[in-house]
């Protein structure tokens, strides 16, 4: 008989066993290493929106995962999303359906707890495509000359910051969110970690004696054999307005004389207006003349799976500004009681499920997946319509569907989980 339950402190060893059989690269091989993964992940089971579940067979452990309770925010809300994570199965039991019921169930405790979404890192996008996750936005791998930033106007001088700043650092970045989409509230135990890891520098900017932006960034070695040069990494670049942007970015253009290239992981896709120079180093040309500026790569993925209480979510926010009611057809495989017809009644922008249906004036259909993509604005409409991947019963509402799921900003993510 299968069972999935939270772990308790005594499971953790055989916890471990799977989870660095399933992720060798982990590095975990020694006794001493295994002791010191038990002592972090003690710590970590104590943090309340952590929860670590393994699938037993009998008494034995088969499978591992781990859920996180996020606070994210979803437009202009601030909604409980489920996170995913550290997912592994014991090496004699893949293929027997242990992830899928993982899955399932990690995706029933969510919509049991009252979340409309829930999150996830693919370890390959296609395996949790198929369970209804959905693409989030991109992220670049910008690589540009540090010379290659704006100078400030004037000289405004960073601090460095330390532990003792930890209250404004999070205060900051929580405004920061405020401004943003898809967000997720920094977890206390993620900050104060940031703090532990000697090899981070904190760079603030103060306006009126006030953290007004900062920057989190490494050093890295460019090459073993030259201890002089080096690139730097940034970790995040976080602000309250062009001011204090520049502000940091003044502070990086300095470092032109020691910094080889600066290395800049965002998903932010208009960085490179910020750059007289955007090219990332390689020297490769694409599709003619169009210099290479960064690399992508997919990543974060979401999931509806209450669709009933998104919309309630979203009950303020504004579907852009169109009045008309519209059928979704939602395809739902791997949480059937998920998919099924919506009626959703939008005046002025304001939206609401219609329990009783009733007419639309227009049809939409697609699967989950896009569905997900498409609510938290990861795409528009029109794209997912032109791609093939939703239908709509009348072309000529094309305009209307397309402004009514639009997104002000493109969800960004800046939580590794
Ligand atoms: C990746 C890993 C977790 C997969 O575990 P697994 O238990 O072998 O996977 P499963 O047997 O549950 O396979 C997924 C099942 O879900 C099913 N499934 C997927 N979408 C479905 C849907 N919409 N409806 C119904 N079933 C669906 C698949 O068909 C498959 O079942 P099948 O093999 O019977 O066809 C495991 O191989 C592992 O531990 N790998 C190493 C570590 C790792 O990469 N972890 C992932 C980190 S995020």
């Amino acid at each position: 008989m299968r069972t999935i339950r939270e772990v308790e402190d005594s499971d953790l060893p055989e916890l471990i066993r799977i989870t660095t059989e399933a992720f060798p690269g982990m590095k975990v091989v020694s006794q001493e290493d295994r002791d010191q993964m038990l002592e972090r992940l003690i710590k970590v089971k104590k943090e309340p929106i952590v929860h670590f579940f393994a699938v037993y067979e009998g008494a034995r452990m088969v499978g591992v995962m781990r859920c996180y309770d996020f606070t994210m925010k979803l437009h202009e809300t601030r909604t409980l999303v489920g996170g995913l994570g550290a997912v592994a199965v014991d090496l004699r039991h893949k293929k027997e359906r242990v992830a899928a019921d993982m899955v399932r169930f990690y995706l029933d405790y969510y919509r049991d707890k009252g979340a409309a979404l829930t999150a996830l890192y693919p370890f390959r996008p296609d395996f949790y495509r198929r369970m209804g996750f959905g693409y989030g936005v991109k992220m670049n791998r910008y690589s540009f000359r540090a010379d290659a930033l704006p100078a400030a106007h004037g000289r405004a001088r960073l601090d460095f910051l330390t532990a003792d700043d930890r209250d404004e650092l999070a205060a900051c970045y929580d405004r920061f969110l405020e401004r943003t989409n898809g967000l997720i509230e920094l977890p206390p135990h993620v900050l104060d970690g940031l703090f532990t890891d000697p090899a981070l520098r904190f760079a603030g900017y103060r306006e009126g004696g006030r953290l007004r932006g900062y920057l989190i960034f490494r050093f890295e070695p460019v090459r073993e054999d030259n201890f002089l040069s080096n690139n730097l990494r940034i970790r995040a670049l976080i602000y309250d307005d062009a001011t204090a942007l520049a502000a940091l970015l003044a502070f990086l253009r300095t470092q032109a004389d020691q910094v080889e290239r600066i290395i800049h992981e965002t998903q932010d896709d208009t960085f490179h207006y910020l750059l007289t120079d955007p090219r990332n180093g390689s020297g490769s040309l694409l599709a003619g003349l169009w210099h290479e500026t960064n690399t992508q790569g997919a990543g974060i993925m979401y999931r509806v799976v209450d669709t009933p209480r998104l919309f309630e979510a979203l009950r303020d926010h504004d579907f852009g500004g169109e009045t008309l009611a519209l059928r979704l057809n939602l395809a739902d495989s791997f949480l059937p009681e998920n998919g099924g017809s919506y009626t959703l009644r939008v005046e002025k922008g304001r939206a609401a499920l219609d329990a009783a249906g009733g007419a639309a004036d227009v049809e939409v259909g697609m699967d989950v997946s896009e569905f997900s993509s498409l609510v938290t604005g990861a795409i528009d409409f029109a794209r997912l319509h032109a791609y093939g991947l939703a239908t709509l019963s009348d072309a000529s509402y094309l305009p209307a569907v397309d402004r009514l799921f639009r997104a002000a900003h493109r969800p960004w993510c800046m939580t590794s989980f």
